[in-house]
């Protein structure tokens, strides 16, 4: 802490005090007048200064000029006569003010108590206090401050927070809620403090703990982010959720608080927005240890009024203990008394004065303190002869003083002269915080001009204080302000009239949005607010899809999704035309969101209204994109519905004489159908041709999915490496509300190459990943479960695989259920087979066939993602069971059948398995020539294609065939190769695996083992 005059430069929590005030400099303008205080008495020149505080960037001079302009106009400090900064013409500046150190930890310094003229707050003072002792032992602690506006919460938590501050080593940060739009936008306050701590001088380990624990935060402050480390960062939180976000902070938290306790400050809680309210929720439910206090103001009529969830979040934290609220009284006379005793200490005022405040006040600080003020501006109080005096009786001043507060604050106003009013009412447009930059334009004025008069206010304390000047984004600089209370605001802002209102808002919004970039997003809810109030609803539309995408970076879907609903009210207030564009794109986004939420039916009826909204307004290209999102939902719950809007928008697409667009929905269309109804070789034809148009017309705009769509289509006709190389490629490398899904598909493709490569033990690791990704960003795994319940079966663990699929459907899941279904039937149905070989139980077999034809049934199996893969293989299962029980005719038949549809399809490893069953088949019924023909078939197959699973069975039963017919040479040749495809699947698993060990264990592998016992089986056969 340095002293100089009646300022503290407190460096350990970046601000300076004056006596009872912060005054809020901001971090830039702290720095400049830090470093001329820790080398004050010397002269400082200007590139010193840039060398000091801009190392790595080039700074325009002038800039320095105007930071210490803003500076000296917060101290107070006058060109001409300057008691702090000298300026050094040509040369540079000088801090010439006396300098001294101090260091206090003692409670009883003066100093040290610093809003020295704070009354009647003893109570709330120690109720804090014994709540910050709690929490320095590390029980966390949550503390709501309540009471009607003007009645010293401000006040109090100031001065609570400036002892915290003075404690050695306490991290404090504030954040303030907004009202209007800040409500739109998630995390407000949390982003706020969050930025102060970043901005700290121990920043570095704030930065570090963010990097390491809560990734999703350190991504929302791009400048901290180094841009090579920007893509891993965005892959690690790929995916995450909003529960994943506040899980995160609250860790950070604890973290950063067992290196020193932090005191966290929460504004105005009544306008809070919902993630925000989350995430106190669980700061307040977690039973970690954490030495932290978070404060929270809020007016309880307020909360009421905008219906806000803080209440029964408060209630409910009441309830369990988890919070304290201390609830601010007005103020009893006495503590008036004792108000004027501090602000006139030696004073011959009329002992009646007091009383007369507070009946007029009715003890509302804030009115006592106008009263007090107007008394002294209107001349009843002066200061002569070294002392205040009374300069009329209190009965003539009586009847003057007004009868509300609003009205005091009014008078305030009307005192004012007509240019300093009119600045006042920009300024209580654009907001609490207004800088002269944005009213300048309001009111086409010179920046100049409006922050003298703004200082000059300042200066003579009225409504309005001076908050240090900014760098906007677009290099310039200029002063800011903020209304002393809300309340003064509010009632300046009431006076004006609707029209002028209007035309101030739209002026500010024009004004702010020169500033809206793509680093800048955050300003545009504030944009799309005063758009909104300007009746400027298109514009203010379009800043709320921005505002929208803003909330989704931080994995607030739902509060996105608020932000869009209002949007859709706008766009009914908008142009036909233009109304309609926006609303498609509003609903579209809305889809989007619902989509990342896992809400799959809200998603999908939110694209088919986009759908049908651009239909209605001719509005081609947008219909065919709604048209096409809509397949990624109903993809998932109704198949058939996804093909039929595909289908959709390739016809209206036809209509518009855009090849690049026919070509991408073609491929789409005819991929999905492939994928989702049936294989057809015309649509295998289609898809690809359309895939070889893109590339040929230079595509680069073919959205991820359509192309997972693709990859997906290559890796079932055998082509595993190019499907390999499209689904890494596939992986989302950027955060939007589409890419967790996207992730998911491309995830969900290269497993299905990788099994039918027989490359299990790497989909076990993707699968392992995949669930350890989905814990800790709070997502659903069904992905995964699925994965694990297919590689199960084809390590012959149908057990295990059964065992996967019940558990997924006895949990409670948003996702469609029809796949686990399937599978848990099948591998009960191999289950069943086992057990009928074994037991030579009958009974079992009819059970097999029972579950294999419910899969077959599309009643009882409606159609989900690659189902008439899992139809084929259940046929394959029935004749494997009719087989095995004797029935050579029904087996014969549904191994025709079988063979019949692999041969549609184009994938290698059905087609083998299909050969493989024709010649166990032939071989029952003795049929060597057949059975030696069908085995070819296969072994060809196998031999071209990288497909071990169907290989190893080709060969086994190759083996078994040329020992019937006595070729034992060529027996074992195939026996061999039948072991080293088993290998190579088994060789996938890391050693030591479970699932590589039942595997090698299998009896129908243990088989292929042990030739002398299956030789000795064929003989006793
Ligand atoms: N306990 C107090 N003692 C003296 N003055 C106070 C006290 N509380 C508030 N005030 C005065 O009232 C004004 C408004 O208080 P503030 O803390 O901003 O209210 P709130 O935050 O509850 O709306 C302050 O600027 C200060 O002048
Ligand atoms: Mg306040």
């Amino acid at each position: 802490m340095r002293l100089f005059r009646s300022f503290r430069l407190d460096s350990a929590n970046q601000c300076l005090w004056r006596g009872e005030h912060r005054v809020p400099l901001t971090p830039k303008a702290f720095d400049v007048l830090r470093y001329l205080v820790e080398h004050s008495g010397r002269l400082v020149t200007q590139d010193e200064l840039l060398e000091a505080l801009w190392p790595e960037t080039y700074v325009n001079p002038e800039l320095i000029k105007k930071y210490i302009l803003g500076i000296r106009k917060v101290l107070g400090d006058q060109h001409d006569k300057p008691v702090y900064i000298e300026t050094l013409p040509k040369r540079g500046y000088q801090f010439i003010a006396p300098v001294t150190d101090h260091v206090t930890e003692d409670p009883q310094d003066p100093s040290y108590d610093v809003i020295s003229n704070m009354v009647g707050r003893s109570g709330p003072v120690s109720e804090l206090q014994a709540a910050f002792k709690k929490a320095l032992r590390g029980q966390r602690q949550i503390i709501f401050v309540a009471g009607e506006p003007g009645i010293g919460k401000t006040t109090l938590v100031d001065s609570f927070h400036q002892r915290a501050s003075h404690e050695a080593k306490v991290r404090t940060a504030r954040g303030q809620c907004v009202e209007g739009f800040g409500g739109k936008e998630p995390y407000y306050p949390m982003l706020d403090a969050l930025g102060q701590l970043t901005r700290n001088p121990d920043s570095g380990a704030v930065v570090q703990t963010l990097a390491r624990r809560a990734p999703t935060w350190l991504i929302q402050f791009p400048s901290l982010v180094k841009p090579e480390q920007r893509e891993a960062l965005h892959r690690e939180i790929l995916g995450a959720t909003r529960e994943r976000m506040v899980r995160e902070i609250c860790e950070a938290l604890e973290s950063l608080s067992s290196e020193a306790p932090i005191l966290l400050v929460f504004e105005d809680l009544h306008w809070v927005d919902p993630s925000t309210l989350d995430l106190i929720s669980a700061l307040a439910r977690r039973r970690e240890e954490a030495k932290l206090m978070l404060v929270c103001t809020y007016r309880p009529v307020d909360m009421i009024l905008s219906n806000s969830p803080l209440k029964g979040l408060k209630q409910d934290l009441q309830l369990h203990n988890l919070c304290v609220e201390i609830a601010l009284e007005r103020l009893p006379e006495p503590a008036i008394a004792e108000y004027l005793a501090t602000e006139f200490p030696k004073a011959s005022l009329p002992p009646g004065l007091a009383n007369f405040i507070y009946r007029h006040s009715e003890g509302n600080p804030l009115f006592m303190a106008a009263i007090v003020q107007d008394m002294m501006k209107n001349g009843s109080i002066v200061h002569d002869d070294e002392e205040w005096r009374l300069t009329r009786p209190l009965e003539t001043i009586d009847p003057g003083v007004p009868q509300s507060l609003q009205q005091m604050l009014e008078v305030q106003f009307e005192r004012l002269n007509a240019p300093e009013q009119r600045v006042l009412e920009a300024g209580s447009v654009e907001g609490e915080h207004f800088s002269a930059w944005a009213i300048a334009n309001a009111l086409a004025e010179k920046i100049d001009h409006i922050e003298d008069l703004c200082d000059e206010l300042a200066a003579r304390q009225q409504v309005i204080k001076a908050i240090g000047i900014q760098e906007l984004p677009n290099g310039l600089v200029a002063a800011h302000y903020e209304f002393r209370h809300s309340l003064y605001r509010q009632a300046i802002y009431r006076r004006l009239s609707s029209g002028r209102r209007a035309r101030l808002h739209r002026a500010i919004a024009e004004r702010l949005k020169t500033l809206s970039g793509p680093g800048r997003r955050d300003v545009a809810s504030k944009i799309a607010f005063h758009f909104e109030s300007g009746h400027e609803y298109e514009q203010a539309a379009r800043y709320l899809l921005l505002a929208a995408e803003n909330a989704a970076g931080r994995l607030a879907y739902r509060d996105c999704i608020q932000v869009l609903l209002h949007a859709l009210k706008l766009t009914s207030k908008i142009e036909a035309y233009l109304g309609a564009e926006l609303e498609t794109q509003v609903l579209e986004f809305i889809g989007d969101a619902h989509y990342a939420l896992g809400a799959m039916a809200e998603s999908a009826a939110a694209y088919e209204a986009a759908a049908s909204r651009a239909g209605q307004a001719g509005l081609k290209g947008a219909q065919v994109s709604a048209l096409s999102s809509m397949v990624r939902p109903f993809g998932l719950i109704d198949p058939d519905r996804g093909i039929a809007a595909i289908g959709r928008a390739v016809e209206v697409t036809r209509s518009m004489q855009d090849p690049l667009l026919l070509a991408r929905m073609e491929m789409l269309a005819a991929g999905c159908r492939l994928l989702y109804d049936s294989w057809r070789e015309q649509d295998a034809v289609v898809c690809q041709s359309a895939h070889d148009q893109l590339k040929e017309l230079g595509d680069k705009g073919t959205p991820p999915f359509h192309k997972m769509i693709y990859a997906h289509v290559q890796a079932l006709q055998g082509n595993y490496i190019e499907a390999l190389e499209l689904f890494e490629r596939g992986i989302p490398t950027l955060n939007q509300a589409t890419s967790l899904m996207e992730h998911f598909f491309a995830l969900s493709g290269k497993t299905i190459a990788l099994l039918r490569m027989g490359r299990l033990g790497y989909v076990l690791q993707i699968v392992r990943d995949g669930r350890e990704m989905a814990e800790k960003n709070g997502n659903d795994p069904w992905l995964f479960n699925f994965r694990e319940a297919w590689l199960r079966m084809l390590t012959l663990d149908f057990e295990g695989s059964a065992r996967v699929c019940e558990a997924i459907l006895q949990t409670e899941t948003a996702y469609p259920v029809s796949q686990p279904q399937t599978i848990a039937r099948i591998a009960r149905g191999y289950t069943a087979i086992a057990k009928g070989f074994t037991e030579l139980d009958k009974g079992q077999n009819d059970r097999a066939i029972e579950l294999f034809n419910q899969v077959r049934d599309p009643q009882t199996t409606p159609k989900f993602f690659l189902h008439w893969n899992w139809r084929m293989t259940a046929q394959l299962g029935v004749s494997e069971a009719w087989l095995q029980s004797g029935n050579l005719e029904k087996a014969s038949f549904e191994a025709d059948g079988f063979l019949h549809a692999a041969l549609e399809t184009a994938d290698p490893h059905l087609q083998a398995l299909a050969w493989e069953m024709q010649t166990r088949v032939a071989i029952a019924n003795e049929d060597w020539g057949r059975a030696e023909d069908c085995v070819h078939k296969g072994l060809e197959i196998v031999d071209r294609f990288e497909v071990p699973v169907a290989g190893w069975q080709v060969h086994a039963t190759a083996w078994r065939l040329y020992q019937s017919r006595q070729q034992y040479a060529e027996a074992e040749s195939h026996r061999e190769r039948a072991q080293a495809d088993i290998f190579k699947i088994a060789d996938s698993f890391p050693k030591g695996e479970p699932l590589r060990e039942s595997f090698l264990s299998a009896a129908p592998i243990a088989r292929i083992f042990s030739p002398s016992a299956e030789r000795r089986r064929a003989a006793d056969g």
